[in-house]
């Protein structure tokens, strides 16, 4: 062969037991980064029964990737789904399952009135130009769902286990009833929770989406998004995802799926570090409001009670500064020395984010009080780090 054909072919596209793959029965203890965009098989007639979905087989990474099926099987498994597509990202899984529960149903959306930002934008100004009609509702107040379920007749309830940054918890085992009754997609944006706290599909929910970017992933170096979904979702979910392309990358599936070996134990540890912090809160003078999902006095308590696993709050902590306005929550952010004052959540590291410089940005002031995010909130995603680290860290920097 002439050097150009050598270097383009030598060493690959070698089966088991032949070339450097000298043994055949060789398994690697964890799934490793297949890189391939393309596969080959012996025959043709196998390739034809492979697109024609009669033999099971890895055509194009478009379509499937033995790095990508991997993490879809075991976040599958983790959320109790039929099956499960993973995307480069939260957002593109979110935007996946939107359009295929609406693909043969009205255009119609209901939807919690307290979302993640880029989920309202991307509802109000990418999906509604093309014709889909989104209102937005209470999720906690289950009469106002249950009247607007009945008035606009909508093809699908979106909404977030736990609501971001208030934390409040609607009534799963309601929407879902509702839901069936009403003949509506129940689609949850499990990010916040995790299934370690809650499964939504044993709850009544259809689908279920995930940023894996965040307790997934967990390292913060990888982006990757989540859609489990019911057996009824399958052909939609797969028939779109194949022809959008949202996927994700193999490295991401990989390190995604890396990362999720610890992310009970990580979340475990969040959550300890999570109620501890908010103790330590709750009897600080600086310290006007907690929220947390261990308050006793929890708008949503009955509901947390039963759907959340027992000893688990989440790793979520919202709290305000008494008396402070924007200036000095800038001056606390900046006087954080270990903890990270970046946007995310989820990360082995502690996190802290300000709503409104971040995420509720966008959200009108008057819409923003209706939803009590005051000036002087700030949100924490919880780390693994030593809890007294963090909670020294806090308390130096509010001064
Ligand atoms: C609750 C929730 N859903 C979805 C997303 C979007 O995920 P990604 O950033 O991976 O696209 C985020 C991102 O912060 C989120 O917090």
């Amino acid at each position: 062969m002439n050097i150009h054909s050598t270097a383009v072919h030598a060493g690959d596209r070698k089966r088991a037991g032949e070339g450097a793959h000298k043994r055949r029965d060789y398994t690697p203890s964890t799934t490793p980064i297949h890189l391939a965009s393309t596969y080959f098989y012996d025959t043709a007639e196998t390739v034809d029964k492979i697109f024609a979905h009669e033999e099971h087989g890895y055509s194009y990474l478009r379509y499937d990737n033995p790095t990508v099926a991997a993490l879809e099987e075991v976040v599958n498994a983790l959320e109790g789904g039929h099956g499960t597509i993973a995307c480069a990202s939260g957002m593109a899984a979110l935007h996946l399952a939107l359009h295929a529960v609406l693909l043969d149903r009205p255009k119609r959306i209901l939807c919690a009135s307290q979302l993640y930002g880029a989920t309202i934008n991307m509802l109000t100004k990418v999906m509604e130009p093309f014709g889909t009609i989104t209102t937005f509702v209470d999720i906690c107040d289950l009469a106002a769902v249950e009247q607007q379920l009945a008035e606009i007749k909508p093809a699908v309830l979106l909404m977030e286990t736990v609501s971001n940054p208030t934390l409040r918890v609607a009534d799963l085992d309601a929407l879902g009833r509702l839901c069936r009754a009403a003949n509506c997609v129940l689609m949850v944006d499990n990010t916040f929770a995790t299934p370690m706290l809650v499964r939504p599909m044993e709850h009544g929910a259809h689908v279920v989406v995930h940023s894996g970017t965040k307790y997934f992933g967990g390292h913060g170096d990888v982006m990757a998004g989540l859609v489990t979904y019911d057996a009824e979702h399958e052909p939609l979910v797969r028939q779109l995802s194949r022809t959008y392309g949202p996927v994700i990358g193999p490295f991401e599936a990989y390190l995604t799926m890396r990362g999720i070996k610890t992310f009970p134990l990580r979340m475990e540890r969040q959550c300890e570090n999570a109620a501890k912090l908010a103790a330590w809160l709750r009897q600080d003078p600086r310290v006007e409001r907690v929220i947390y999902l261990d308050d006793p006095a929890h708008p949503d308590r009955a509901v947390i009670d039963r759907l959340f696993a027992p000893g688990l709050s989440g790793a979520m902590v919202s709290f305000t500064i008494r008396g402070a306005e924007k200036a000095d929550v800038f001056r606390f952010m900046d006087a954080l020395k270990m903890v990270v004052p970046a946007t995310s959540l989820g990360d082995v590291h502690t996190l802290c984010l300000y709503p409104l410089i971040a995420s509720h940005r966008d959200v009108p002031p008057k819409q923003r009080a209706r939803l009590g995010i005051t000036d002087n909130l700030v949100r924490f995603s919880l780390g693994i780090e030593g809890p007294a680290d963090i909670i020294a860290d806090i308390s130096q920097a509010m001064g």
